[in-house]
């Protein structure tokens, strides 16, 4: 696995634990080493100068956070070997927290909080999302969507307005006011945590995009009946797959967004914990089992144990900034987008 490397105190932390009152037991302190050790994140608007960005990338290499370009391969039984680390940032009670935080410095200072995985990456997420929708909306399955022509996505705004977007694990909701930018306009956020969805309603506001609905809602059990053709998320399967009980959270969470995605739309996941071959792969799994319950005969036969599998790869980002190490080039950031058949 690739991506979120934690300190050694972070994966002590154990099933136990997350039982009992663990709010008490996280400290500012508890809280900084715990977000420094997933430390692709910036705040937002700031620029990261090639200095930082050498320094980003020798914290991140030094945690582990790395691996070379042959090691991008789908060996299953390697990447069933590394499961992500449990930590607090798997909690509840951890975003809790943060978002507090968060919420107390936008009320003091009118910060907007931190950008997972920085300015930078929001930007390719974006314009590669609309003209993958574009694409879509013209009756076309790409495999390259850096090809599309900008000018013919411009002129697909018109498309957009159609698109019903989710953002699962929304955090401050910034992901939304930059798609709403691009032209989106059907856009909700949902997040477990009361004060991330305070925090994102009240910056949506303050930046004039009140036409975003933000709810609270936990994705693992999800109160939301419609479905969206679009449902993004950013470092939300990372933070559920840090759960002490990870492995059975992430199957949870494919069922789930399996149901909100509507047939025909697709699902956009950015990852800094697994890489494209790993995050096919996990939807491989959960497809197969889906297919491998459609054939139990004790499988009512609704229409979820279809014989066809849930999600196909479509497309991934294949411009993210790259960086050598020991002579070998990776990147830090994994976006792959997934069609719901
Ligand atoms: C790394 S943060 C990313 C926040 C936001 N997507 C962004 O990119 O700024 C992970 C987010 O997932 C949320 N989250 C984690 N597990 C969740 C769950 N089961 N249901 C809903 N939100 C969840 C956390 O509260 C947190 O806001």
């Amino acid at each position: 696995m690739a991506g979120i490397r934690l300190s050694p105190e972070d994966s002590e932390l154990s099933s136990q634990q997350s039982r009992g009152a663990v709010s008490e037991l996280i400290s500012d302190d508890d809280r900084s080493v715990a977000a420094d050790s997933w430390s692709i994140k910036s705040d937002y608007g700031s620029t990261l100068d090639d200095d930082q960005r050498q320094t980003d990338a020798a914290e991140a290499l030094s945690a582990g956070n790395f691996r070379a370009p042959s090691d991008y391969s789908s060996d299953k039984e390697e990447a069933d070997a590394e499961e992500a680390v449990p930590s607090m940032l798997g909690l509840q009670c951890y975003w809790d927290a943060a978002y507090a935080d968060e919420l107390a410095n936008f009320h003091e200072h009118g910060h907007a909080g931190d950008v997972w995985f920085g300015a930078d990456v929001v930007e390719v997420i974006v314009t590669w999302t609309k003209r993958l929708c574009f694409s879509i909306s013209q009756g076309r399955l790409p495999n390259h969507v850096d090809d599309i022509k900008s000018e013919r996505v411009e002129e697909g705004d018109k498309y957009l307005s159609t698109w019903g977007v989710l953002d699962i694990g929304t955090g401050n909701g910034l992901l939304l006011q930059e798609l709403a930018k691009q032209g989106f306009s059907d856009l909700t956020g949902t997040d477990y945590s009361e004060g991330a969805i305070q925090l994102a309603r009240s910056l949506a506001d303050r930046n004039g995009f009140p036409n975003i609905s933000f709810l609270v809602d936990d994705v693992l059990e999800t109160k939301l009946e419609r479905q969206f053709q679009l449902i993004m998320d950013k470092g939300t399967l990372d933070a559920i797959g840090m759960h002490p009980d990870g492995p059975v959270k992430k199957m949870m969470y494919w069922d789930s967004v399996s149901r909100l995605v509507a047939p025909g739309g697709i699902l956009v996941v950015t990852s800094c914990n697994s890489t494209k071959d790993e995050l096919m792969q996990e939807v491989e799994s959960f497809n197969q089992r889906r297919i491998g319950l459609s054939q139990d005969p004790e499988t009512p036969k609704d229409q979820e144990a279809g014989r066809d599998p849930p999600f196909r790869f479509l497309s991934h980002v294949r411009s993210y900034p790259t960086f050598m190490f020991g002579g070998s080039e990776g990147s830090r950031v994994a976006t792959v987008a997934f069609l719901r058949n």
